[in-house]
């Protein structure tokens, strides 16, 4: 088994948090390599729920090394607020995790200036923090930590933002001294496990250690394979595993791509596939399908192959992870889009993409319940040919299903390329 990378296959919330905590057992490091605290990985073990967002899921699992890469951005005070509520349920995040000292540092200020971005993000702050970065302005950990670095940096820095809401006509909602000084405080609470990751990943795997990469938002959310400009500011490919982690393409053994059995998404942007009436109500209710970060309701969709096909391409996936298959257990019919009607690429233009007209070819439904149903053979006829059709639609096979948040709720197809990578 090598290093393994997991991504989301859609426009996020795929259920990706689940499979990391699932897998991050029989690995030594679970990472991290891009986003922020917009990310929001629900993970349920037992009656006890767990929304991480900006910790690697792995951090759950006792003994493993959760790395926050450099690729990221950190507020600091959402970073030590999941910190503190994972100690609270003895969870010894502190001791296991390391952050990079190369990982860009989120500011209010971000946060202020992301009113003036209109494409419904998290509004965290998070594209305003890489913009700084791509910049060349943005202020690091390594500053953070460094108490007479992060005054000099922080104050050069907020006389640019200063000049900056005053154009857009923002009025901060922070104070700056109180800023200053709780970011002080936090840097001093965050040098301890602070390092040159890269370092700490090359060597650990070197050594012959295990490495996940654990991937947040989705490839059509990435900024330069998504659906542009209703992206997120991130590489959330396979390439930005590389790039994110300081680990090189040639170290990864596989990447696992996670898609669910129909399809969301959250925020602003074309939804070729997207079900505007009571039936997307209905999978809405049953899937649960609101965000763990902002509690919007996600738009909900049928499954859309081109889409996965354009994804499965960027990222090469050597297998699929279905998830939520029984959230649409209750249908007598399930539309899949096969194609766009006159297309064969993912078009570059969101305005193309929002007036395509999709194929749909129609498969019947199960009518059963499969939550409880624990083999590939187990699995009603019906379902298992939906699974087959999405596999050649995808050109990629599926090798794991998953039919619940708990971590029993997950069937592995044997002889698969899931069960080889994972096993
Ligand atoms: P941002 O990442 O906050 O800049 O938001 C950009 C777009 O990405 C918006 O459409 C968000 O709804 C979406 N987005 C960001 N993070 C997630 C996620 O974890 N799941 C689903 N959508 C996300």
């Amino acid at each position: 088994m090598g290093n393994l990378i997991i991504l989301g296959s859609q426009w996020g919330d795929e259920g990706k948090g689940k499979l990391v905590d699932l897998l991050a057992e029989q690995f030594d490091f679970i990472v991290r390599f891009q986003g922020g605290h917009n990310a929001g990985h629900t993970i349920l073990i037992g009656d006890r729920k767990f929304v991480l967002k900006l910790i690697p899921s792995g951090i759950l699992r006792p003994g493993k090394i959760a790395v926050i890469g450099n690729g990221l951005v950190i507020d600091p005070v959402a970073l030590f607020a999941e910190i503190d509520q994972l100690t609270q349920v003895g969870v010894d995040a502190q001791a296991r995790l390391r952050i990079s000292n190369r990982a860009h540092v989120l500011l209010p200020a971000h946060r202020a200036m992301e009113k003036r971005i209109a494409i419904g993000t998290t509004s965290r702050g998070i594209g305003p923090c890489y913009e700084d970065k791509a910049a060349r302005r943005g202020l690091r950990v390594a500053d953070l930590i460094d108490p007479q670095r992060f005054v000099e940096h922080f104050d050069a820095l907020a006389k640019e933002h200063e000049a900056m809401l005053t154009a857009f006509g923002i009025e901060p909602d922070y104070d700056l001294d109180e800023v200053r000084s709780q970011y002080l405080d936090l840097g001093a609470r965050m040098r301890p496990m602070v390092c040159d990751t890269a370092l700490l990943l090359n060597r650990a795997i070197r050594d012959g250690k295990k490495v996940l990469f654990e991937g947040a938002q989705a490839t059509m959310l990435d900024l330069d394979h998504g659906t542009y400009p209703f992206v997120t500011s991130s590489s959330a490919s396979a390439g930005g595993a590389c790039t994110g982690s300081g680990v090189a393409p040639t170290l990864i053994g596989g990447i696992i791509g996670v898609a669910k059995a129909y399809i969301t998404r959250v925020g602003g942007g074309p939804f070729p596939t997207e079900m505007l009436g009571e039936e997307g109500e209905e999978i809405r209710r049953r899937g649960n399908e609101f965000g763990s970060v902002t509690g919007r309701p996600r738009r909900c969709g049928w499954f859309d192959a081109p889409l996965l096909r354009y994804t499965a391409t960027i990222n090469h996936f050597d297998t699929l992870v279905i998830t939520k298959l029984d959230v649409l257990d209750h249908l007598d019919r399930i539309p899949i889009c096969t194609e766009y009607h006159g297309l064969d690429e993912m078009p570059a233009l969101c305005g193309v993409l929002g007036g395509i007209d999709p194929v749909y070819e129609c498969l019947p439904g199960w009518q059963t319940d499969t939550s409880q149903v624990k083999s590939w053979d187990g699995l009603p006829p019906a379902a298992r040919r939906y699974i087959d059709y999405l596999e050649k639609q995808c050109e990629v096979e599926v090798g794991c299903i998953s039919m619940g948040p708990e971590r029993n709720q997950t069937i592995v197809k044997p002889g698969s390329n899931f069960e080889k990578l994972t096993v």
